[in-house]
Order: C-alpha cells, then sequence, then structure tokens
C-alpha cells in the first residue's frame, strides 16, 4: 500500500509536472497584424486565468459573447461576466474618446488589469482582436491548449486607422465558393480589421445571386456547362445573403455586393438574351478573359432589367454602396447595333465610350433612388464620371488619381500590388495561378496615396482592397492559398500609419499570425523549396541540387521515400547524388508545420543516342476532329494520312476556337547542338522525345507558364520528338491560346530555344 501511494505522486510528476512545453518560438514580442498606431510596452504582463472577470455595457453584449467563445474554447476558460477591481477585462465605449476614427480604441494592460475603450463598438471589437493578439497564437485554437501561460505583456496602445476603408474582393462567379467558406473569411478578415467584403457576384461565367423576379438567372444563369461536361453551378438565395449580411455586420465588416454592367454579363445574357445586342442565343463563357457580347445600351428594357434586379438586391444589403462594375467592356457590339447607334444619336454621345457613360450614369440614378451610391471600375472614368462615382482604381493609380482630382472617392486596387491571384513563388513548384508576380513584400510596399496628390485630392483616397479573382482556383477553398499570408500586408497597408511601417518587423509577426490561422485551419500559402524547377532531374555522372526559398525559412528532407517533418534532416547545404535516388523536400515554419512536400525524382541515365541517317526537312502531320478529352480515347481517333508540313499550328487566331476541337499531332527530328542534360517544356499536351513519354499535361487543368519541366540526357544531333496538340479548353485555358511548339535549353544555355525557330526534318 504504501510503496502504491508514494507511486502516485511520482507517476502525476512525470506526467504532468515534468511535461515539457512545446517551444514557440513564434509567440516571442508582440506580433500584432496590423501594426498598432502607437504601442508602449512596459514592465510585467496580465495572466488571463481561469478566474479572470470579464466586465462591459450590455450594449458590447454580442462583442462580449463572440470573444467569449473563442476564449472558452482554446483556454477552457469561462470568463465571469462581472465588475471586478482586479483580474478583470473592462470594455466600454467613449464617444468622445481621442483618436480620430470611430474605429480607433484605446487598449492598457497591467498586471492587473486589462482595459479597452472604443470610440464605437467597432473599437472595442479592434482593441478586443488587439488583445487577442497580445495573447500567444494559440488563443485560436479550437481546442483547449494547456500546456501554455495565457500571459499578455503590459502595454499602453492608442489605435486608429489609416483609412477607413479596408476591404479584399472575392468572386464566386469563375469558380464558386459557399457561405461557410465566405462566413469563415469573414472572421479571418475581422481578425485583422479588414472591414469590406466586395462581393463579385456576376460574370461571364456565373450569376450567383437569387432575383425572385427574374428565376432564370438562377435556373439558367447560376448553372454552368464545362466543354468537357462538367456543370459547374452556384447560387446565394436572398435568405443566405441576408444571413451573410448579418453575420458580417456582427463582426464590422460590411458586404458591397457587385452587379457587373455592362459587360461580363453573359451568364444573365444566357438566360435573358433580350438584353443583349444581337438577341443571343448564348451559354456561359467556359474560357477566362473579356466577353464581346455585353448588355445593349439601346434597348430601354436593358435597363428596366437591370434596375428590376437592383431594386431586389439592394435591400439584402446594408451597404450604402452598390458596385456595378463597370471594367473591361468591349464596344463592338455597340458599334454594329442600331439600337445602341440610334441611343447615340439621340443622346448626342460621340463615341461608344460617351455610351458605356450615358448607361453607368442612367444606373447610377436608379442606384441613388434606392437610397445607394455606385462603386465602379476605373473603366467607368471614360466617356464622363457617374457624379456620385467611388473609383475602384485596378488598372494602376491614373484612375485613381484622376478621381480624386475630380472630387470622387477612390479606392484603390492596382493590380500590381493588390491582385492577390498571382504567383506567390517560382511558378515551376507553385499551383497555376493566372500570371505575375507577387510577394508579401511587394504588397506590403504599396501606398495608397499617390505622391501626385496635394493634401485636399488625397483626403479623397478612401482605402485600400485586394482582389481574389477565381479563374484558376479550382477547388472549392482553394482561394485560401493565395489570400495568406499576403492578406496581413493589405491588412497594414490600409491600418497602419506609414511612419510605423516596417517590413521586416511585419515578416516576423507573420510567422506568429499564420499559427492562427492554424487554429481556423487555413490552407495558407508556405514558400516552397525552389532550386531545381523539375521533379525530375537526370544525371550522367553526379548531381547538385541546391535549394532555397523566399522567406529564408529551415528546409527539412528525406531520401528514403517517407515524409519529411520537422524531425528530418535540416537542409544546410548543397546536396549531392551519384545514384538514383527520391528526394523529398519541404519549408519549414517556426511552428514546425511543413509546406507542401516536394517530391524530386533524381535519376541516372546515358545519353539518348542521336539519330546518324540521313532526314529532309519538314516534319508529319496527322489530324483528327472531335472532343478527345484525354491520350487514352485518341487511340480510337480516326486519323488523316500524314502530310509533310514546315511549322507547327498557329494557335490563339481566334480566342473561340476551341469550340471546333481538333487534335494535330507532328512528328520529326529536332537537332540538339552538344550532349548532357536537356531541360524541356512546353504547354501542349504530351511531347515524345526518341519515343519516351516526357511532357504529359494530358489530364491537368490550365496548363500554361511553361510549368512542367522535366530533364532528358540527349547526345548532341537529332533527336526524334512526337507533339500532340489537341485543341480542347482545359480548366478555362484552352491548350491552343498556349503557342503549339516546345521548348528546350541544353547544359550550357540559359535561355531556352524555341523548337519551331530551328529546322526540323523527317
Ligand atoms: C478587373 O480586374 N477586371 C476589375
Ligand atoms: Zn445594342
Amino acid at each position: 500500500m504504501k510503496k502504491l501511494t508514494a507511486a502516485i505522486p511520482l507517476a502525476f510528476l512525470l506526467f504532468f509536472g515534468c511535461k515539457e512545453a512545446p517551444e514557440r518560438p513564434y509567440n516571442n514580442g508582440i506580433n500584432i497584424i496590423p501594426a498598432p498606431a502607437e504601442l508602449v510596452q512596459n514592465e510585467g504582463s496580465f495572466n488571463l486565468n481561469s478566474s479572470t472577470r470579464i466586465s462591459a455595457d450590455s450594449i458590447l453584449n454580442p462583442i462580449t459573447d463572440y470573444f467569449c467563445a473563442k476564449i472558452q474554447k482554446s483556454t477552457g476558460y469561462s470568463l465571469d461576466r462581472k465588475e471586478a477591481a482586479s483580474d478583470v477585462i473592462t470594455l466600454s465605449i467613449d464617444t468622445a474618446l481621442n483618436v480620430p476614427s470611430k474605429e480607433g480604441y484605446t487598449l492598457k494592460v497591467t498586471s492587473d488589469k486589462v482595459d479597452i475603450v472604443g470610440k464605437s463598438a467597432q473599437g472595442v471589437f479592434y482593441g478586443m482582436q488587439t488583445l487577442m493578439q497580445l495573447l500567444p497564437a494559440e488563443i485560436e485554437s479550437q481546442t483547449v491548449v494547456d500546456d501554455i501561460a495565457w500571459k499578455i505583456p503590459a502595454v499602453t496602445v492608442r489605435d486608429y486607422p489609416r483609412f477607413p476603408y479596408r476591404g479584399m474582393m472575392l468572386d464566386v462567379t469563375r469558380h464558386y465558393n459557399d457561405l461557410d467558406f465566405i462566413k469563415k473569411q469573414i472572421d479571418l478578415l475581422a481578425m485583422f480589421k479588414i472591414n469590406r467584403f466586395h462581393w463579385h457576384l456576376t460574370d461571364d461565367q456565373l450569376w450567383t445571386i437569387e432575383i425572385k423576379r427574374y428565376p432564370e438567372l438562377t435556373t439558367i444563369g447560376s448553372v454552368r456547362n464545362e466543354q468537357d461536361g462538367t456543370v459547374h453551378k452556384g447560387c446565394f438565395t436572398q435568405e443566405q445573403v441576408k444571413e451573410l449580411v448579418a453575420y458580417a455586420n456582427e463582426r464590422f465588416v460590411e458586404v458591397i455586393p457587385e452587379i457587373e454592367l455592362p459587360g461580363h454579363a453573359l451568364a444573365a445574357l444566357s438566360a435573358y438574351p433580350q438584353y443583349s445586342c444581337t438577341g443571343g442565343p448564348f451559354t456561359h463563357r467556359v474560357v477566362w478573359g473579356v466577353e464581346p457580347d455585353v448588355y445593349c445600351a439601346g434597348n430601354d428594357a436593358t435597363f428596366e432589367f437591370l434596375q428590376n434586379v437592383l431594386t431586389e438586391v439592394a435591400p439584402l444589403f446594408t451597404s450604402p454602396y452598390i458596385h456595378i462594375g463597370g471594367d473591361e467592356c468591349p464596344k463592338d457590339r455597340w458599334i454594329e447595333c442600331p439600337k445602341c447607334q440610334a441611343r447615340m444619336r439621340a443622346e448626342g454621345l460621340k463615341t461608344p465610350f460617351e455610351l458605356q457613360s450615358y448607361f453607368v450614369q442612367r444606373i447610377e440614378k436608379h442606384v441613388n433612388s434606392l437610397g445607394k451610391s455606385i462603386i465602379g471600375w476605373d473603366e467607368i472614368l471614360e466617356g464622363g464620371i457617374a457624379p456620385s462615382a467611388t473609383i475602384m482604381s485596378w488598372r494602376g493609380l491614373e484612375g485613381g488619381i484622376t478621381a480624386a482630382r475630380a472630387g470622387h472617392d477612390v479606392i484603390m486596387s492596382p493590380g500590381d500590388w493588390l491582385y492577390l491571384d498571382k504567383y506567390q513563388g517560382a511558378a515551376e513548384v507553385e499551383p497555376v495561378a493566372i500570371g505575375g508576380y507577387l510577394t508579401p513584400e511587394k504588397t506590403y510596399s504599396f501606398d495608397p496615396v499617390p505622391a501626385e496628390l496635394n493634401e485636399q485630392e488625397a483626403k479623397h483616397i478612401i482605402g485600400v482592397q485586394a482582389n481574389i479573382w477565381t479563374e484558376y482556383m479550382y477547388e472549392p477553398g482553394a482561394p485560401e492559398y493565395f489570400i495568406y499570408p499576403r492578406i496581413f500586408a493589405l491588412a497594414e497597408i490600409g491600418w497602419t500609419p506609414l511612419a510605423v511601417k516596417d517590413y521586416d518587423d511585419f515578416e516576423r509577426r507573420i510567422d506568429n499570425a499564420l499559427v492562427r490561422l492554424d487554429g481556423h485551419d487555413v490552407n495558407y500559402h508556405i514558400p516552397m523549396p525552389e532550386g531545381p524547377l523539375s521533379d525530375r532531374m537526370v544525371f550522367t555522372d553526379s548531381l547538385r541540387l541546391g535549394f532555397g526559398n523566399t522567406r529564408d525559412y529551415p528546409m527539412v528532407y528525406t531520401l528514403d521515400g517517407t515524409t519529411p517533418d520537422k524531425t528530418s534532416s535540416r537542409y544546410t547545404d548543397t546536396l549531392c547524388f551519384d545514384a538514383d535516388t527520391t528526394l523529398k523536400i519541404a519549408t519549414l515554419l517556426p511552428s514546425g508545420k511543413t509546406s507542401r512536400i516536394r517530391t524530386i525524382e533524381i535519376v541516372k541515365e546515358s545519353l539518348m543516342p542521336a539519330m546518324k541517317a540521313e532526314s529532309t526537312p519538314g516534319m508529319l502531320m496527322k489530324e483528327t476532329t472531335g472532343l478527345y478529352l484525354d491520350t487514352t480515347a485518341m487511340k480510337d481517333a480516326k486519323w488523316s494520312d500524314p502530310v509533310v508540313v514546315n511549322e507547327f499550328v498557329k494557335t490563339r487566331v481566334e480566342s473561340t476556337d476551341y469550340k471546333t476541337p481538333w487534335v494535330k499531332v507532328y512528328e520529326g527530328y529536332f537537332e540538339v547542338p552538344e550532349s548532357g542534360v536537356y531541360t524541356v517544356t512546353t504547354d501542349q499536351y504530351v511531347l515524345y522525345i526518341d519515343g519516351r513519354p516526357v511532357i504529359v499535361n494530358d489530364g491537368k487543368v490550365a496548363t500554361r507558364h511553361l510549368l512542367n519541366k522535366k530533364t532528358i540526357a540527349l547526345e548532341s544531333g537529332k533527336h526524334r520528338f512526337t507533339l500532340i496538340v489537341n485543341n480542347r479548353n482545359a480548366g478555362g485555358w484552352p491548350y491552343t491560346w498556349s503557342k503549339a511548339t516546345f521548348f528546350y535549353k541544353s547544359p550550357s544555355q540559359t535561355e531556352f530555344t524555341d523548337v519551331s525557330n530551328t529546322t526540323i526534318t523527317h
């Protein structure tokens, strides 16, 4: 008995008393994003514990409830809701608080109290968000974390935003994401004091909001039939819209709907073709880009339709704005349309741009009559700006500068800094994106107030917005990978005074914020190991591979085919290989989480022998017509007899070429100048070299940007190739929107050679 009682405390000690808390280096220091306007750190800290009280006016109950629920999940503490002299968090509103914005607040943390005063409820909400970010990142956990001290450093904060409008746009038309996904984003945006959600609800590819007067906008407009037979659909009911608006408002996020006009309208016109210039019929655009068929500006019935739509949309939202689009409206149809031409004569409009301005201003009057004002993309400046419009400047800063000088409010959203659909690492190691390259650092460097504006004009820059266009975000949830962490930079541009911004410190704080995102199961971007840009690295003698990543995070790897984790070998220097190996390598975050894994097959090969026989200029081409979704299906195709041709088919002659699908197979010899390991790439379907499949894009979505690179050892001289060009639409980017050719790089070249610029023989 005695022995047993002695054993119990020992076991207790072993399992609990001596349990070592994991290291959490990302919790060191102050990690608030966006950085507060003014923060002073003092001695000591406040210990959040199971007896801590929270005291607030009843008007703040929704805010208190919101944060108490979060705190309970991660700490297990159910904070007592009552006044106390110490060990208490007090929340209050003081409308006379000395901060220059109603969103402002003060926060004082001492060892025995936390005191948050907001200039409004929104200020209190942001004070609480700051408090959450002073706690360890695990405060965002959905389950109790019990091996951590919930310490809040003693600070004095006086904080307020630089701009009132801090937004994110999500396109739900190219790829639909549901209400739960959007609610999750609203919670996350609110954590970082982003206060506008711009909902891009209609476009050429989908209509996604229920309009009771026009049911076919739902039954037809919100269902897209892709060329491969798959269906992409989604539509928010008015009940769901109201639910989201209320949900967002509780988190101080205003939801702004965008109903696109006069262009980007093909989904609506598929359902109601009578509101176009030609009368249709139409089906949704199933490729990306800009559609020539738009709303007819000469038909009064078109305005009646749009006004009825807007009349239904307006009361669903509490925002004072409706975004009416206005971007990328080709004028081709208007120029040919008798109704549009008659309108121009009747209204004395000299150019189609003035007709666009007429269109927007007519809609603007209706929106004003609904008690709201319009936001439009910067194209609405062309042909004369609508009197009360706010301009969203996306093509650069110029539109914003012009509008601000004309006394219009401006939201800066220039693509070069704030389009978060661009690549954030080497294209070869990232999922396909629209193009470009945009790191958090570049986004962070953006200043929304152009130097050209004087003080008075600059007041019209009301804020900033990041845009998430979803063409290349194929899976539900995929936008998260593009949004985070770059949206943190948007948050800080919009909130933090210029003098306080500091990129190096911001980058440090990202590490902590990512752990907060882990609490919400967010699929954020982690820099990938870069260096070798192919997942098949061939060598003839030996191979040396060097890796890096855009954040200089540590990397871990294995050579035995197992998945690397934080305990795997650390990458410290180039890796050398002299035998076949599977290398798996990942970037390691301070939290211990790894990036997606890169698997690289390292293969020893001897040079593929060159063809020594005589050959004659040109290559053989055989073809077939019809839609072939993969190479297996092509096996049963009826092919033409091969003919000799001297060049590959010219692609992208018409952007609609994919609508009459065909396949062409080219076969010939290309000649390489030296012996060694070549890198080869193509955006076309399949490339064989010397009878081996080298590039296989078959089955992939949207092959572009030459992402798929492979290596192959070739003896100098002629090598046989087979290139399959399949004219079909894959993922909105038809294969023939990319050049029909392939590229190779010799061991001594730095640039690729386009094989179509070389002599091909057969
Ligand atoms: C836009 O990116 N077309 C607004
Ligand atoms: Zn027309």
